[in-house]
């Protein structure tokens, strides 16, 4: 069943709970978050970012997405992720594929911000489209030398009260020491908690946690044990996540597990099946390890049973 942002992440927040935003970038990635999502009987938020859209098309995704979703008694919805180019964003609210679009003006400054949030949430409500933003700069702890430079960088409370005020987003993604892809931390994974703590109880709507992926060792293992150079891939530990969700993160998004859990699938059926070139066959065994990753992360998030 297709629902909105707004109306997945509400019941989190009354349930002090967290969804998982996983990015999908093809019929196997929406496979298995479908498979993981029935498994667990989770709510589910399927994310498209530009670059996934670049690679299969907005339509394209969006209409395996809504058949997926509409087969299912599950509340569902599709996302757009990071939007930074606002005629996109635009064409996606009024494709009437998304039940949320994500409008990333980390970047700009921050009445620029602001206004064009704005301007978004208002285009996006006409319609019933849910409207995350965001504040903040999404980068490693391990990034900031000084205390100084992180509180630069890192998401301010009273900055997101005025922000949340002034735009009417629905949820926000905030900075507090992670940041994308495999390689977050070099030593501990470690996060403002007290900025989370502190966000939390100011701003009133579901905040968001970026750059959330684990990288799994038991996944990783595989993937080097076939080949990938990914020695160092260092990711958010399972304890932070429970923690930042403890303390009020309502959305998490994960996008580098599910690509390590792809790559491991398809690296090690190759290797004991050379023969094989019938790509259902490669791709199947990488769908069923995506799904036991994107189901170990509804337990984790506490969305499991919570359909
Ligand atoms: O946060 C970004 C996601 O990991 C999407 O990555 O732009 O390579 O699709 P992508
Ligand atoms: P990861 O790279 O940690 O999976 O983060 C994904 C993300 O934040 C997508 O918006
Ligand atoms: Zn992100």
């Amino acid at each position: 069943m297709l629902v909105t942002l707004k109306q997945i992440l509400g019941k989190a927040h009354r349930g002090h709970y967290a969804v998982g935003a996983f990015n999908v970038n093809n019929l196997e990635m929406i496979q298995a978050v479908m498979l993981a999502a029935e498994a667990e009987k989770s709510p589910a938020i399927m994310s498209t970012s530009e670059g996934a859209i670049h690679y299969a098309g907005m339509e394209e995704l969006g209409a395996l997405a809504h058949l997926a979703a509409k087969r299912s008694k599950l509340p569902i919805t599709f996302h757009l992720d990071h939007g930074k180019n606002v005629e996109l964003i635009k064409t996606a609210i009024k494709s009437g594929l998304y039940g949320s679009v994500m409008f990333d003006g980390s970047s700009l400054p921050y009445e620029e911000n602001v206004a064009t949030t704005k301007e978004l949430v208002i285009l996006a409500h006409k319609t019933n489209v849910s409207v995350e933003a965001e504040l903040g700069a999404i980068a490693g702890i391990e990034d900031f030398v000084t205390v100084a430079d992180r509180d630069a960088h890192l998401t301010d409370p009273k900055q997101a009260v005025d922000f949340v005020k002034r735009t009417g987003c629905d949820a926000l993604a905030i900075a507090v020491g992670t940041k994308h892809g495999a390689y977050k931390f070099a030593g501990d994974s470690t996060l403002d908690y007290a900025r989370i703590k502190k966000i939390a109880s100011v701003v009133k709507i579901p905040l968001v946690l970026h750059g959330a992926s684990g990288v799994p060792e038991n996944v990783k293992k595989v993937c080097i044990q076939y080949g990938c150079d990914i020695e160092d891939a260092k990711g958010v530990s399972d304890a932070s996540i429970r923690k930042s969700v403890s303390l009020g993160i309502n959305k998490v998004n994960i996008d580098t597990d599910l690509r390590i859990a792809f790559d491991a699938g398809v690296r090690k059926f190759l290797h004991d099946n050379p023969k094989v070139i019938d790509p259902r066959e490669i791709l199947k065994p990488a769908v069923e390890l995506i799904a036991k990753v994107v189901a170990q992360k509804m337990r984790l998030l506490g969305s499991s049973g919570k359909s």
